[in-house]
């Protein structure tokens, strides 16, 4: 960093330090993340049973299993689609960058040269783009030798973004990235996932900043992050905590409303939570104080690495099938318990219908009505 940038980037970090957000962020963000290892300390101090999956290799005879993971190209989708290679999966990268996904299969096929790897250029947080991938994704299959079917769906990309702006179709590109887009994508590739002929699995990347929140509304204004475009102070942090919640939330009710359907529909739906890990989650974070909020957390011991914080995400991806409606966190398949407002069903139904109603108007709409 040149001193010139160094010098803006400490007044920028002096204008950050002195908002709400900051401190939401380093004060309960941190005590979240330790209360998540509390439970699992907890559990072992008093010999209380963790509830743990073991992992499961998909079975690649006829065909390789196909998974599908958003936000690939760097951080924790990467060590999680590394692995999964690994583990005999076709493993579909959604990127935003044509150069980041090349560079990311190249990476992947020199850590495994036997990877089978495919990228798609998309973004989440459109709808049009999702629906645009989806009709790529079911062609390729179509004209691959592979079943035309998905047996693993990670919706993993996610953002900080601490300045607001809008997606194409106007809502918060917070919101539309962490938890519309998954909304989205996991709807339109439900018919892929039903046609599998194994049983198949979701898995949503959340985020233990979802304890936080313990109070709020699901009307369109919030949900769509319209509310938030116009106010002066954008506050990012509640609104990155309130889309992992919304995750947490949709998670849970598609896990019942699939439970309702039977055998019939044997979709397994998981969250996982990689804890903290040092990631580029931060980067619109000035670079001084993301580098001094890692260096906390490595000096609380609460900080981990890609490598390690992709273990809740691959537990979840391989847990034996029939898992479901699991929380996943601290690697070694353990699952702890998420807060009890994202386990509130009459609040779920409410966000599920407040989605569904906002999405009606947009060609997704027509797309899930077809
Ligand atoms: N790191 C942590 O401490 C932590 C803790 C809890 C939960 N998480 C969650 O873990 C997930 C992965 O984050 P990370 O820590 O690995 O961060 P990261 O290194 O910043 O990776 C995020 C990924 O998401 C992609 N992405 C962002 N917006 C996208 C869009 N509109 N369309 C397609 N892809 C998009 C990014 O692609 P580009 O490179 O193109 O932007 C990038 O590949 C996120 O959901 C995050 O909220 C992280």
């Amino acid at each position: 960093m040149g001193m010139i940038s160094l010098i803006m980037d400490l007044f920028w970090s002096l204008y950050f330090v002195c908002s709400i957000q900051f401190w939401r962020m380093a004060l309960l963000w941190t005590f979240s993340v330790a209360y998540s290892h509390f439970q699992l300390l907890k559990a072992w101090f008093f010999s209380q049973k963790i509830v743990s999956y073991p992992r499961c290799s998909p079975s690649i005879i006829p065909n390789r299993p196909v998974c599908v993971i958003t936000g690939g190209t760097s951080g924790l989708g990467f060590s999680t689609a590394c692995k999964l290679s690994q583990e005999g999966f076709v493993v579909v990268i959604v990127g935003r960058s044509e150069e980041l996904l090349s560079e990311t299969i190249t990476k992947i096929k020199g850590l495994n040269e036997d990877a089978h790897l495919k990228a798609f250029q998309a973004d989440v947080s459109s709808v049009e783009s999702m629906i645009k991938f989806k009709n790529s994704l079911r062609q390729w299959l179509l004209d691959s030798n592979l079943h035309c079917s998905v047996q693993l769906l990670i919706n993993n990309a996610g953002i900080l973004a601490t300045s607001s702006r809008a997606t194409a179709e106007g809502y918060d590109q917070m919101i539309g990235t962490n938890y519309i887009g998954a909304f989205v994508l996991t709807k339109l590739l439900l018919p892929l996932l039903e046609s599998s002929p194994v049983s198949s699995k979701i898995v949503n990347v959340s985020s233990f900043t979802h304890r936080i929140v313990t109070d709020m509304q699901v009307d369109e204004g919030t949900v769509s992050g319209k509310r938030f475009l116009s106010s002066k102070q954008y506050p990012y942090a509640q609104i990155y905590e309130y889309s992992k919640l919304w995750l947490l939330l949709f998670s849970f009710e598609l896990h019942r409303q699939l439970g309702l359907m039977g055998k019939s529909h044997q979709i397994f739906v998981n969250v996982a939570d990689p804890g903290s890990a040092q990631t580029s989650i931060m980067r619109e974070v000035p670079a001084t104080l993301a580098w001094l909020a890692f260096f906390v957390l490595k000096r609380l011991r609460l900080l981990q690495s890609p490598e390690c914080g992709k273990n809740s995400i691959v537990d979840a991806a391989l847990a034996p099938p029939g898992t479901s409606g699991a929380y996943f966190f601290g690697g070694s398949g353990r699952t702890i318990n998420p807060s009890a407002h994202s386990q509130n069903i009459k609040l779920a139904h409410e966000l599920w219908e407040t989605t569904s109603n906002m999405l009606s108007g947009t060609p997704f709409g027509n797309e899930t009505n077809k």
